[in-house]
């Protein structure tokens, strides 16, 4: 027996089988099904407050829809293609159990005004559920950043060594692009959670509806201004992708320098066995596979930004099909956005840093070079005449294959008589980050006091 359509009556002839199935969305928004149920329930709560359902219909629904989300919940329950998506098989089964009070559950609200409220519900969630899983990535980092605080390895620019930092430093880089993506979310948040419910199918409803009540029982901030706009655009979830897609950006860019610190030519971490995995033909290998799926998976991300824009770029108001489409980019993007947030916080606190190969690294570069042309000014050199003195020293260097600081105090001075035996203070690496010590410097010191100020902020949350 085949269910009936809930909006059959004008039509005479049955549905094209096929454009049954290529119409249909509830292969994919099934998943909004506890989401639908509350808004369907707080709808029947506000109509019954309003007089339009009695307190009978409203029990026998409540009760119909909990009842169908149990089955639901424990796979009990036959989802229909024939009828369409989430909101008419959850309408039906409540009308095939309790009958006729279920058919009144849709009074004065279109499935318009109702996926635009259920996606609105499940994000929000979502945006919680992808916060609390940024936080645990960002503790994740103190720790590491704490424990390395000293260590001592190259900061690049332009990927050449550029001058000593420590590897809590680079650490607390990553923690600060996140904290502002986990900001950018609680912002997105408040257009997220406006409840568009009332709105019915474009223009609002003819019945004594109370939108402020239903907003106030499902725990959003307002009812929306206009009932064309709160049906019709899908920005909220553009924004939202448009968070995502920078957060991704953000994981991509750290999994970029896992990958690299952790070849032959680098060495300087060591990524957990647990993370990475092996080839099939080369015994020798071990693949940064985790880091090199995230920078993957970074572009599907970026693709749907992409694809739920172009989706509303040309919609005239108010509703359109078009907007099914807006499901499955969204949906993708959580999933893998939460994934990859929970394996680099599972990865992180196992990274082995390889102390010795740091330090080799950053002796290599000359890295102590503006160092010295510091302590030249310091002297009373200009620093355009430092600058000139020291790249003199670093030629040297090169030529002889060899670091500032190996180069004798005689060597030295042949550049510059203002150089005396305490250039060697200057010319260590700990003297080097040492020196950058003041807020946002690469110091120790402030890093631990990065850190300290992180935790509070974040207690104070
Ligand atoms: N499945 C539809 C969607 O996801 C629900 C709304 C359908 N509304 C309509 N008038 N056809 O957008």
């Amino acid at each position: 027996m085949s269910d009936k359509k809930l909006w059959s009556g004008r039509f005479s002839e049955p549905t094209d089988a096929f454009v049954e199935a290529f119409t249909a969305s509830v292969e994919f928004d099934q998943r909004l099904y506890r989401y639908d149920i509350q808004g369907s329930i707080a709808h029947a709560t506000m109509l019954a407050k309003s007089g339009i359902l009695t307190l009978d219909e409203r029990d026998a629904i409540t009760t119909g829809l909990e009842q169908i989300r149990d089955q639901i919940e424990s796979g009990n329950f036959e989802w229909s293609v024939e009828l369409e998506d989430v909101h008419m098989n959850v309408e039906s089964h409540l009308t095939k159990a309790i009958g006729d009070a279920g058919k009144k559950l849709h009074t004065g609200r279109s499935r318009n005004d109702q996926v635009a409220t259920d996606i609105r519900l499940y994000m929000r969630d979502e945006i919680e559920i992808i916060r609390t899983e940024i936080l645990r990535l960002q503790q994740a980092l103190l720790d590491t950043a704490e424990r390395e605080a000293d260590t001592i390895m190259p900061g690049f620019t332009h990927l050449q060594t550029a001058q000593p930092v420590t590897f809590g430093h680079h650490l607390m880089a990553w923690f600060e692009m996140l904290d502002r993506d986990r900001e950018r979310l609680a912002d997105c948040n408040k257009r997220v959670n406006i409840m568009p419910l009332g709105s019915a199918a474009l223009a609002g409803t003819t019945y004594p509806i109370d939108r402020h009540y239903t907003a106030e029982l499902l725990g959003f901030d307002r009812p929306s201004e206009n009932s064309l706009d709160s049906v019709s655009d899908r920005d909220f979830a553009i924004e939202f992708s448009a968070a995502a897609a920078l957060i991704m950006m953000h994981l991509s860019r750290m999994s970029e320098e896992l990958i690299i610190w952790s070849s032959a030519q680098f060495n300087f971490v060591d990524l957990s066995d647990s993370f990475c995995t092996g080839s099939s033909i080369m015994p020798q290998k071990k693949n940064p596979d985790v880091p090199e799926l995230v920078r993957g998976k970074t572009g599907r991300i970026f693709g749907h930004l992409i694809g739920l824009l172009t989706l509303m770029k040309g919609q005239p108001l108010a509703y359109n099909k078009d907007n099914q489409e807006d499901k499955e980019p969204l949906f993708d993007t959580v999933d893998n956005l939460k994934g990859s947030l929970k394996v680099f916080a599972d990865m992180i606190p196992a990274i082995t840093c390889k102390h010795q190969s740091m330090r080799e690294a950053t002796m290599k570069g000359f890295a102590t070079a503006t160092d010295l042309a510091d302590y030249l000014v310091r002297k009373g050199t200009p620093f355009r005449d430092a600058h000139e003195v020291v790249g003199k020293a670093v030629a040297l260097g090169v030529t002889k294959g060899c670091d500032l600081s190996d180069l004798s105090l005689n060597e030295l001075q042949a550049f510059s008589d203002q150089i005396t035996d305490d250039v060697y203070e200057v010319l260590t690496l700990e003297g080097s980050v040492a020196a950058r010590d003041h807020i946002g410097g690469t110091a120790p010191a402030q890093v631990r006091a990065a850190i300290e100020r992180a935790r509070q902020r974040l207690a104070a949350e």
